[in-house]
């Protein structure tokens, strides 16, 4: 009989891939079968004492007996690993997807992709609560953008309490993650020029109903992104700002808070509440509302929200490889498990 414990491998072990490998391997019906690296880097050391089988991106034998030579423990090529897994996560810089994609066909492994590439490439994209059903049993799909992902938590019920929605957003975005010495600006702001930005119209890839459009703006920061939102309401909508802060706090991996109260009144301080949660690298998977900067007027619903941009997708592929794989069909039950177990690692 098959061993039912999903097996899944991760192409890219850099900023979203130790992740999910993490994320992955806390949960009882999901395994990491193997992880790879380009060349014997540090992050291989991580891979190491997290007990993650070591493979490298690619199959030439003078690649992988480079990882030898520096004493890691590689074994084997790309193809090895996909020989072995049920599905690949690739967690590898945007743009490589189509090559990547072929790789995986060849193999016969189901794959997932992460918000640099394009949706066109996938032909199919995913957030838990917007369309996890469509993804059911398919061969791959393309978890959406950090930015794509913390705009649907809050979109996404708000279309299903009123039956449309007309959103203008700013996506106040940070300049490089923490570990990345290459990008800028440091000392700018930064409009994107090719407006509209694809940030809102991503939206669109998991849930074509709601009419959407954003610009956005790059500001010498690590930490988060801010989203400076709009959402117009049709008419006789019957909510309240009471009422959709209310549906906002029952949401999954939406957290709302009020900032005068609790003195959390900019990213820096909801970094530091992260990092007090506990989680590996201060990483916050929620999307955060500021309870005080939610206002409707008339038609119109103002509101800001931070997002993690190295994590709110983490839990995201977990959901996508339950979906992919036919194992969960009820989006709030993988959910719930997929946080529990998460959660479980820090109490
Ligand atoms: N960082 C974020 O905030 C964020 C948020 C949401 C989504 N994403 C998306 O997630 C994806 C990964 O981004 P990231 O930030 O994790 O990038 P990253 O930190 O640069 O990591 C990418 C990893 O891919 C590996 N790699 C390089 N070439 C490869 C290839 N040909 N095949 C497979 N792996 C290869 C690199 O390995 P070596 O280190 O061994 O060279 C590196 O560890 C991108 O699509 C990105 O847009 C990123």
């Amino acid at each position: 009989m098959r061993d039912m414990t999903i097996k899944v491998a991760i192409n890219g072990y850099g900023t979203i891939g130790k992740r999910v490998a993490d994320a992955v391997s806390c949960q009882d019906d999901m395994e990491i079968i193997g992880v790879t690296k380009t060349r014997p880097s540090f992050g291989c050391d991580l891979a190491v004492r997290k007990g993650y089988p070591l493979y490298c991106t690619f199959d030439d034998a003078d690649k992988i007996s480079a990882f030898g030579e520096a004493g890691y423990d590689c074994k084997g090529g790309l193809k090895d690993l996909m020989a072995a897994a049920d599905i690949v996560i690739d967690c590898s810089p945007g743009k490589l997807g189509a090559e990547n994609k072929q790789k995986y066909q060849d193999a016969g492994v189901k794959w997932i992709f992460q918000g640099g590439e394009k949706h066109a490439m996938t032909g199919l994209s995913y957030t838990s609560c917007a369309n996890h059903m469509q993804n059911m049993n398919a061969e791959g799909t393309r978890v959406v953008s950090c930015n794509t992902t913390g705009l649907s938590r809050t979109l996404v019920p708000l279309y299903e309490a009123c039956g449309s929605l007309s959103v203008e957003c700013t996506m106040i975005r940070r300049a490089a993650d923490p570990g990345d010495s290459k990008k800028g600006p440091i000392n700018a702001i930064k409009p994107v020029l090719k407006v509209p930005s694809h940030h809102g119209p991503d939206v669109m890839t998991v849930k074509p109903e709601i009419n959407i459009n954003s610009l956005a703006v790059a500001v010498p920061t690590t930490i988060m992104h801010v989203h400076s939102i709009v959402a117009t309401l049709p008419d006789g909508h019957g909510m309240t700002t009471e009422s959709i802060i209310e549906m906002w706090k029952n949401q999954p991996r939406v957290i709302v808070m009020n900032g005068n109260e609790t003195g959390i009144t900019t990213t820096a301080e909801v970094m530091e509440f992260a990092r007090d949660i506990g989680r590996t690298w201060g990483d916050l998977h929620e999307i955060f509302v500021w309870e005080d900067g939610v206002k409707l007027v008339d038609n119109n619903l103002y509101y800001f929200q931070a997002i993690h941009q190295e994590s709110d997708v983490i839990p995201e592929n977990i959901d996508a490889i339950r979906a992919l794989m036919g194992t969960e069909s009820d989006w709030k039950a993988s959910v719930a498990k997929t946080d529990a177990a998460i959660s479980a690692l820090f109490d």
